[in-house]
């Protein structure tokens, strides 16, 4: 973990320890962490020639620089972390069409992107870590991906075993360890995680104990229409999804983050979620955006609550 060299007001020690246990875990053998350990251990040895970050698809490695046994080990491997949910990607020459078009909510930062130069950024729920190499593209001294999913973890790790980006790292860690990084870093993005929790303001005043005094939070989140600061909390599932807490309207949202104690809060975006941009494909064989909302009324959830818009924000930690 030598970035914590980079993070001088980290928690290092604790930090260390809660790594060294999982590591631990790791390597125990056990069945769930097997599954995908082992499809990153089968090509591990491999890497790109030549990577792009620049364009929708992001680019490890051409179709030319394998030999076929290679090539054949990287397409079971990218089969072994189905579903993918975030991309597109295109791996050696294949191309992984994920659930999610995430290009779309990537070009939408893009005006608002803060500087990333040689700036320290946190990425919460980084998932495979597209928006990482995305970021990379801007020259950060260093990116975290924070992501306790195994699947999306060694996913991040044998993509960015191929590209060999030094400045980007993710861990098994969550939003809950953002209390380990006091003052930490310049740019955090937190993206499709604020209705996932239970306490949605206390996530945001951690985040905010996270940041350098100058950072910038760029927030993405599912929402419901409205401009009244209202959340809508469902007695169960939110189209289709369990775990969802707080739904919140833009207003609602910007509400939430001058509370936490941030400065300068800006709505910068906001549109209605479709099946053009969360749709099943050949690397995400399941239910998709579609089967979550009212056959009869696209304005409505399978629940019948109203179907969610997305919400971007960006603002400071100090005026
Ligand atoms: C809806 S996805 C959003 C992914 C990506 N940030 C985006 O905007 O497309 C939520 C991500 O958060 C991860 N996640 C789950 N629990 C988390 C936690 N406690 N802390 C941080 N991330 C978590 C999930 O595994 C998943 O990758």
């Amino acid at each position: 973990m030598q970035y914590l060299d980079l993070l001088p007001n980290a928690e290092r020690q604790e930090i260390l320890a809660l790594l060294q246990e999982k590591e631990r875990w790791l390597g125990l053998g056990k069945k769930g962490v097997e599954r995908f350990r082992l499809p990153f251990e089968r090509v591990k040895h491999i890497r790109a020639q030549h990577c792009d970050f620049s364009g929708d698809a992001v680019i490890i490695g051409g179709a030319d620089e394998l030999s076929e046994p290679d090539a054949a080990k990287v397409y079971k491997t990218l089969r072994d972390f189905m579903p993918w949910r975030k991309g597109p990607f295109d791996i050696f020459g294949i191309s992984v069409d994920a659930e999610w078009r995430s290009e779309r909510k990537w070009n939408r930062v893009l005006p608002e992107l803060p500087d990333l130069r040689d700036k320290i950024v946190a990425d919460i729920g980084c998932n495979n870590g597209y928006y990482m190499f995305r970021m990379a593209q801007h020259d950060p001294k260093l990116v975290i991906g924070f992501e306790p999913y195994l699947q999306h973890y060694f996913a991040f790790k044998t993509l960015n075993t191929f590209a060999g980006i030094g400045n980007l790292a993710a861990e098994l860690l969550g939003v809950e360890h953002m209390t380990l990084f006091p003052n930490c870093f310049d740019v955090v993005f937190l993206m499709g995680i604020l209705y996932h929790r239970s306490s949605p303001v206390d996530v945001l005043r951690d985040i905010r104990a996270a940041m350098s005094p100058e950072g910038v939070l760029i927030v993405e989140s599912q929402g419901i229409p409205g401009n009244e600061s209202l959340a809508l909390f469902p007695e169960h599932r939110y189209a289709k999804v369990p775990g969802t807490y707080f739904v919140p309207t833009g207003a609602c949202l910007a509400n939430w983050l001058s509370r936490a104690g941030f400065a300068d809060v800006e709505i910068f975006y906001s549109h209605p979620m479709s099946s053009e941009e969360q749709r099943q494909t050949e690397w995400m064989v399941f239910e998709s955006y579609e089967d979550f909302i009212d056959k009869s009324d696209s304005a409505l959830t399978v629940e019948g609550y109203p179907a969610p818009i997305r919400i971007f924000a960006k603002v400071k930690n100090s005026a």
